[in-house]
């Protein structure tokens, strides 16, 4: 096994062949800028690392890899125009630098690029990688559109809200990793074991981006500190508060996601007090760690060596105390 920064070299020399503007411009030159703004690379990382765990040249995992990264990369510039995100990866958003309408038109493009992707593969392992991309894709507008209906709902569970980020983010990750697998022509049962293994650390993945969207650090977060708060997202950081504050604390907390704030600094540190004071920030870190745990688990059922096992443990640590 290579360790992450091969893989992510092995993508991006990758990803330079892919991403050239072509005419029109203001159709391809914002795909350009946003699968070139940086980013983690975390997704196609784990596909290579997943074909490599399972015994083959990870290169053959390239076009796969590359192919949930620019379905990352859409989906994040029609997150970013649904979540009136003004900033990505510390740039302007897609929708900021140009506009809307070219948002829409470029990510459209991206999702076809990304199933286009997968014409590089035999039959076989384009069908199984299609069929599991097809099913991720609506599985991830289904987590969007939740998210979203959440914002005006005042009546969120916490089994909701778990089942909403398991589609919204969790599921990329578990495909991303069973592509890997696909290509590697693993096991039916390593296959769904590396899914599940994908999945919860997807979903302690945006816990966690749940939790820095409120206490990262705006000089190297490089999205807007506090967005959620803006936007009354219902996360996990949210509900719990709820759940643990008295009565009239609770009120003022539900008061603060009821209105649209003219003097958002203002809110965002109020609710992040109540974040603190409540106990649910030090619950939601728990919960990152439960989730972790769950993952590596599963990686019990894996017939890869111990050595394979530890060192995806140690990406799941290391994604723990990850600070962007
Ligand atoms: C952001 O994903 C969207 C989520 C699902 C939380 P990442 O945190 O992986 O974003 P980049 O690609 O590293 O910028
Ligand atoms: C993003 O969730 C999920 C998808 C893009 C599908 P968020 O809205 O929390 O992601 P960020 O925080 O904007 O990256
Ligand atoms: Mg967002
Ligand atoms: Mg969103
Ligand atoms: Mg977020």
């Amino acid at each position: 096994m290579q360790n992450t920064k091969d893989y992510q070299s092995a993508f991006l020399n990758y990803l330079e062949t892919f991403s050239k503007v072509r005419e029109p411009k203001n159709l391809y030159e914002p795909v350009h800028y946003i699968l070139n703004l940086g980013g983690k690379r975390l997704r196609p990382v784990l596909t290579l690392m997943s074909a490599d765990i399972f015994n083959c040249d990870y290169n053959e995992a390239l076009d796969a890899a590359l192919s949930i990264e620019v379905f990352h990369n859409f989906s994040l510039i029609h997150d970013d125009i649904m979540d009136a995100a003004p900033l990505r990866r510390g740039q302007q958003t897609v929708h900021e630098k140009w506009d809307t309408n070219t948002g829409i038109l470029s990510g459209d493009a991206m999702l076809i690029m990304a199933y286009q992707l997968f014409e590089n593969y035999e039959p076989d392992i384009f069908q199984a990688l299609a069929k599991l991309f097809s099913k991720t894709a609506l599985e991830v507008c289904e987590g969007q559109q939740y998210d979203v209906d959440f914002e005006t709902r005042e009546d969120v569970t916490i089994p909701e809200y778990l089942k909403m980020i398991e589609y919204k983010t969790a599921v990329l990750v578990g495909a991303a990793m069973k592509m890997g697998a696909i290509v590697a022509k693993a096991s039916e049962k390593d296959q769904n074991g590396i899914y599940e293994f994908g999945r919860l650390l997807g979903v302690a993945f945006q816990l966690q981006d749940d939790y820095l969207d409120a206490f990262g650090n705006p000089e190297t977060f490089g999205k807007q500190v506090g967005g959620d708060i803006i936007e009354n997202k219902k996360t996990f950081l949210y509900l719990k508060a709820l759940h643990f504050l008295g009565a009239s604390e609770k009120l003022q907390l539900e008061q603060l996601f009821s209105v649209n704030l003219k003097d958002n600094q203002e809110k965002i540190e109020t609710v992040k007090q109540f974040f603190i004071a409540s106990g649910s920030a030090k619950a939601t870190q728990n919960e990152i760690e439960n989730y972790t745990k769950q993952a590596f688990s599963v990686l019990e059922t894996l017939s890869i060596s111990e050595e394979k096992k530890m060192q995806l443990q140690q990406f799941g640590n290391a994604l723990m105390t990850r600070k962007v």
